[in-house]
């Protein structure tokens, strides 16, 4: 199996990047895709499906934009379907938790009669370093629509290797793992760390959601990724993902990374330091 494929969908996303490191340092032959690609694999595009999977086995598979969106659940079952006709075996697929439209994309999923594996993950600690969170860090204050609720923050690198797990070892078949990290902070909290770690001042400054959709509308931020914030920070940021939950020490056997451990290994890449992020730019 080691010569066929692993297809991996979100190359260059904060865990499909990750995914596709491990397995090929593993030895397994990978094809790691996204729209940049060749051969390309657009969500919104199902064309550009087949031939992406065609002559691989088993596939990691990230949703974009969110499997919260009302679409998603139409659209993974469309590509459980195209993905067995194309010969695919297995599929691994990350979710998000207390989201009740990915809830219903992991069953279109695991009804398929499709070899299964979901990872449902609270929100990433990645967010703070690769994604639009970074900006807040570098300037000293992150502004967001989200109270002071409780978040198990978990870790990329957990993630995939759960996924990994998941893709090559068949004990895992047909589990779901739900992933957090070992302790629930507020993001005021997760901020003070970082900061405290930087040796700088950074603040967290909470706002109302309306202030906050209002300021991406002004920035012509699409609609429906203003739809899709409003719902991940105050439908899913209402205090029901709070608990932290024992994924990573069931599929791995080891605890879950903390956040402290994120934060050291974050500062050694260089992504917060201001001066570092201007000379490469
Ligand atoms: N971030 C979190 O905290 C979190 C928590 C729980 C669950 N999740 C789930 O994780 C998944 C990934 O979310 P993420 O925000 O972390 O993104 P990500 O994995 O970092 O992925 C970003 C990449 O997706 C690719 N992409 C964008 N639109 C695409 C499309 N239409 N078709 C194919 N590829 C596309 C882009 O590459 P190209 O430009 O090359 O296409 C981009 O580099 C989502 O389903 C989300 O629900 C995220």
């Amino acid at each position: 199996m080691k010569n066929s494929p692993i297809l991996i969908i979100g190359k260059n996303g904060k865990t499909g990047n990750r995914v596709n490191q491990r397995l090929q340092a593993l030895g397994y032959v990978t094809r790691p895709v996204s729209r940049s690609t060749t051969p390309s694999f657009d969500w919104e595009n199902s064309d550009t499906w087949e031939s992406a999977i065609k002559g691989t086995h088993s596939a990691y598979v990230t949703y974009q934009p969110d499997l919260a969106v009302p679409s998603a659940e139409a659209t993974i079952k469309k590509f459980v379907r195209v993905a067995a006709e194309a010969g695919l075996k297995h599929i691994v697929l990350l979710s998000g938790r207390g989201e009740e439209g990915a809830q219903r994309a992991e069953q279109a999923l695991i009804t398929s009669g499709i070899s299964w594996n979901i990872v449902r993950c609270s929100w990433f600690n990645q967010n703070f370093s690769e994604s639009f969170m970074v900006e807040g860090i570098l300037a000293g204050e992150l502004v967001l629509p989200a109270s002071d609720t409780l978040e198990p923050f978990v870790d990329a690198d957990d993630i995939a290797d759960v996924a990994v797990a998941t893709l090559i070892d068949p004990h895992h078949r047909n589990k779901l793992y739900e992933l957090t990290g070992p302790r629930a902070l507020t993001f005021t909290q997760c901020v003070e760390e970082i900061s405290e770690a930087l040796g700088r001042p950074v603040k967290y400054t909470g706002i109302p959601v309306d202030d906050y959709i209002n300021t991406l509308n002004e920035q012509g931020v699409p609609e429906d990724y203003q739809w899709l914030l409003r719902e991940l920070f105050t439908v899913v940021f209402d205090g029901r993902n709070c608990n932290v939950m024992p994924g990573i020490e069931e599929a791995l056997g080891r605890p879950a990374t903390d956040f402290k451990t994120y934060i050291q290994k974050t500062i050694g890449t260089g992504v917060w330091n201001a001066e570092k992020q201007k000379q490469s730019a």
